[in-house]
């Protein structure tokens, strides 16, 4: 049975959160509240304008569409200072190798991704080659919970969604994996991402059968 993967990136593939954390609470600082880290997880796998819905909620701040627009673009200005500084030394513990293996398996896989910046985040870690496709937060309509972004990750693998493994961090894509009827992997916290099918804290843990037997089985 053939099977292929499909990967998010922020908090799978590089570890952005925080250069988003640090972004978004320069804009709560600016607007005249708090924001921690525990507000951050809201935020994981949704899409920009989303984040800047629940940020404001959390606030309780009220602004214009006009403000609104201002700030998504002075929040990502701001972010990608981060982003320009980044290299392949940022590339998360196991990622690269797990990519090796897939390769090495002839297992294909493409990224699924929220973010509008993820052609570029993957460009300066030196991973954008690596992928048969990338879906990425300009090719889709509708956000995480919702599937969409990783049924056409399913297209351009080239398989039916039971037969895609997703890799995922947040609570909003596991169930836009579930919702595919895909295999979902967690990566990271069991407890937060317990509607996943499999769970690792990070992809140094994938078993060497994973892909091999365990998956192979499942389907
Ligand atoms: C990812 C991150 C989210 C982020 C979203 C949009 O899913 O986990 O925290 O809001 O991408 O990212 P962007 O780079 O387009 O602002
Ligand atoms: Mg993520």
């Amino acid at each position: 049975n053939k099977i292929g993967v499909i990967f998010d990136l922020d908090g799978v593939i590089v570890d952005t959160a925080k250069y988003h954390f640090l972004a978004w609470k320069d804009l709560a600082d600016h607007l005249g509240f708090e924001f921690t880290e525990t507000h951050n997880e809201l935020l994981k796998g949704v899409s920009r304008v989303r984040s800047l819905e629940i940020l404001l909620d959390i606030g309780k701040v009220e602004l214009s569409e006009e403000k609104k627009q201002e700030f998504l673009i002075s929040k990502n200005e701001h972010y990608l200072q981060y982003i320009y500084k980044m290299g392949p030394e940022e590339i998360l513990p196991g990622a690269a190798e797990l990519l090796d293996t897939l390769d090495t398996l002839g297992i294909q896989y493409v990224l699924g991704s929220a973010s509008k910046n993820a052609p570029l985040i993957l460009k300066q870690v030196n991973l954008f080659d690596r992928f048969l496709g990338i879906v990425d937060g300009n090719s889709v309509s509708k956000a995480k919970p919702d599937p969409e972004v990783f049924l056409i990750g399913a297209e351009k693998l080239n398989l039916q969604p039971e037969h895609c493994v997703v890799f995922e961090d947040a609570i909003a894509g596991v169930e836009a994996a579930n919702r595919a009827n895909m295999i979902s992997v967690g990566v990271g916290d069991k407890k937060t991402l317990h509607e996943s099918n499999f769970n690792f804290n990070n992809l140094t843990e994938i078993p060497d059968n994973f892909f091999t037997e365990v998956i192979s089985e499942k389907i």
